[in-house]
């Protein structure tokens, strides 16, 4: 695997960072995720505007243009041989004495690694996943892709503890999203998805999915979904770039309408799928 750090693209195994990275002791910085299909990373201009807006969101100056992040991205793409790779990217606020306030005049750390991209099999998406809730407790700017994801990750592993693969999270009896994806609920036909806010990341995939069910003529709400509703649900979804469209078929220990992806969940992952050979790929 490869890596770009601070102008050097190196094998990931010997990139290093100072212990004083502002990253490492306080997780003072940003990340993106960017999906590479057959080489082209998918849409870039709108990952590269959501860092560009979480490094508004920090204070934090971007170190590249639009077309100097491109450069990077695309010569560590062709630095690996898997045609579908996920690139991580993360900026941070620098290396400094620990300190909270903000460097005088430290450079930000910046670093890249590209991966294989593996998604589920359609074995899996046919079976789907369980899920829990949980009580959101996360600040309030979760708009802000920050690579501080402490929250994220115990509320992730309470679903991973009981053998689940999502947790839910519901903020002042209202669906935010999940610990690391957006989520959406189908009743009577009707997809319904919370709006973007600064409790929640407005998900590249969840901006397609919306897309999709516009152009596919799904009926489709984008407002404020209650708990109740998320209980009471024919069909429940997950969205992220990695995990696609995901049906949750069980929550908290019931089943999700009738225990099995639904057929919007199906219909949708058609959608997506055909997008991804025909847009993506292209
Ligand atoms: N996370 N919400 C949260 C909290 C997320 O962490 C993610 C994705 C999403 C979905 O965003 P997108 O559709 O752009 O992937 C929503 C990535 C996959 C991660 O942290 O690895």
């Amino acid at each position: 695997m490869n890596a770009y750090l601070n102008g050097d693209f190196l094998p990931l195994t010997e990139a290093r960072v100072s212990a004083l990275d502002r990253g490492f002791v306080f997780g003072d910085g940003v990340y993106e995720l960017v999906p590479v299909y057959s080489g082209k990373p998918f849409r870039l201009n709108d990952h590269l505007r959501r860092l560009q807006a979480s490094l508004d969101g920090i204070r934090l100056a971007n170190p590249h243009t639009l077309d100097g992040w491109r450069d990077i991205i695309l010569q560590l793409v062709r630095m690996e041989e898997a045609p579908d790779q996920s690139v991580y990217i993360q900026v941070t606020r620098g290396v400094a004495p620990r300190d909270h306030a903000f460097p005088k005049d430290a450079v930000p750390t910046v670093f890249l690694f590209t991966q294989p991209l593996t998604t589920a099999t359609p074995e899996h998406k046919a079976a789907g996943v369980c899920a829990v809730t949980a009580v959101d407790y996360r600040w309030q700017r979760c708009d802000i892709k920050a690579i501080s994801l402490l929250a994220n990750i115990l509320l992730r592993q309470q679903a991973i503890d009981v053998g689940c693969a999502e947790t839910v999270m519901l903020r002042d009896g209202f669906l935010t999203e999940g610990a690391a994806s957006n989520i959406f609920v189908v009743k009577d036909g009707v997809l319904k998805a919370p709006p973007p806010s600064h409790l929640m990341l407005t998900g590249i995939t969840y901006d397609v999915v919306l897309e999709l069910a516009a152009k596919h003529g799904i009926p489709h709400e984008v407002r404020p979904v209650a708990e109740a509703e998320v209980r009471a649900a024919d069909e429940l979804w997950m969205t992220s770039s990695t995990k696609e469209i995901m049906a949750i078929v069980t929550l908290d220990g019931v089943p999700v309408g009738a225990g099995v992806p639904g057929p919007l969940a199906r219909r949708m992952d058609a959608l997506y799928q055909t997008f991804k050979r025909e847009v993506m790929r292209a």
